[in-house]
């Protein structure tokens, strides 16, 4: 049987009958846009999240660029970003016109190295926004003191211990395989400053508050009725999962794949949206486990400061991210989903065992 990298499906399947009365008591209401779904799930990730307001969206991407655009961050900005992440964090910071900088990152957590942020603050930064990677969160506190607000993506690791309580703003992503997922597009801002929450608010609607006056050029990005009613069923069941996330993990250094690969350094508030471990040999291993019929994958291989879309930013200075390289070449991801069978797992460790034992001996 073929192994995904996540089974969705798995996660749901036994909430499928709830899933479905959740859709019908939407479609008998009428309502489907910003209704009382969406409402109850914004007060219930506040108080989840330990923040004032969240504020639903249509997505992540949108998430980021809502909270820049409320900071008033734009052309002549810069913002100081990892390269290591999703293209759409930096994506976001140039959607407004401002510079994404990019800072290399800690070879150990795959995070944004606090020392070289540091490095990094000009005059003309405006914000910092670290990301939350792999569901493993960001040290913040080595940031907090630098004079520039900070902007968490936290896309991956919803239900991360020590996130979102920090920065002027987080944002999540609903995307179907994050930790908090909908059956579709779906994102989330969540605001330590209420100022900035109302301002995000706004936007997210055309700039309005009563659909009659339109005080800022906003947009229509706005989290959907039908999502938010499913999203408020798994946000229930999010510290199970995120448990079961963690237990897979410790079961894959049980196994001892460590033998084969660096693995993830552990840590309580990790929450492990990826298994990603680390090896020069990811070719080989990769090699094995898909002859295996095991999915797998490498992330942000061309990391964001070598996209093309990144040249205009790059050219006038070359950007040198020698950890961030590394961590493109030798990062590999293992499946890993809540509730993933140990057999699944054991199969996984006994290829690598196997193609890391023919490797040594060749
Ligand atoms: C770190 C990071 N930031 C932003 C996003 C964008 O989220 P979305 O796909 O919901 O727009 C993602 C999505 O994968 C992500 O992983």
């Amino acid at each position: 049987m073929p192994v995904p990298l996540v089974d969705v499906r798995a996660q749901y399947e036994r909430l499928i009958p709830q899933i479905l009365g959740r859709f019908q008591e939407v479609l008998e209401s009428g309502t489907f846009i910003l209704g009382p779904n969406v409402k109850a799930f914004e007060e219930e990730t506040a108080a989840y999240l330990g923040v004032p307001q969240t504020i639903g969206v249509a997505n992540g991407t949108d998430a980021l660029v809502l909270v820049l655009d409320a900071l008033e961050i734009g052309a002549g900005d810069e913002v100081i970003c990892p390269s290591f992440t999703f293209y759409a964090t930096a994506e976001a910071i140039m959607r407004t016109g401002a510079t994404p900088v990019f800072a290399d990152i800690d070879p150990v957590t795959l995070n944004i190295d606090p020392e070289d942020v540091a490095a990094r603050v000009t005059e003309r930064t405006r914000a910092i926004m670290p990301v939350h990677l792999f569901g493993r969160p960001a040290d913040l506190e080595p940031l907090t003191g630098l004079g520039v607000p900070l902007i968490e993506d936290a896309a991956q690791a919803f239900g991360a211990r020590g996130i979102a309580t920090t920065g002027v703003a987080s944002t999540f992503s609903f995307f179907p395989t994050k930790n908090l997922f909908a059956l579709g597009d779906g994102g989330l801002v969540a605001a330590t400053d209420e100022e900035l929450a109302d301002r995000v608010r706004l936007l997210r609607f055309h700039g309005s508050r009563d659909k009659q006056t339109f005080t800022y050029v906003g947009t229509n990005s706005r989290l959907d009725e039908l999502q938010a009613a499913v999203l408020r069923l798994f946000l229930g069941e999010l510290d199970g999962w995120n448990r079961a996330r963690r237990e897979a993990a410790a079961r894959y250094a049980e196994l001892g794949l460590g033998e084969f690969c660096e693995l993830p350094e552990d840590e309580p508030g990790h929450v492990y949206h990826m298994y990603v471990v680390r090896t020069p040999e990811r070719l080989r291993l990769a090699e094995a486990l898909s002859a295996a019929g095991i999915a797998n994958a490498s992330y942000y291989v061309t990391p964001t400061h070598l996209q093309p879309a990144l040249e205009r930013v790059t050219r006038a200075e070359p950007v040198i991210l020698p950890e961030t390289e590394r961590a493109s070449r030798e990062n590999l991801a293992l499946p890993m989903w809540a509730g993933i069978p140990a057999e699944v797992q054991e199969r996984v460790v006994s290829v690598v065992r196997e193609a890391s034992t023919v490797g040594a001996a060749s």
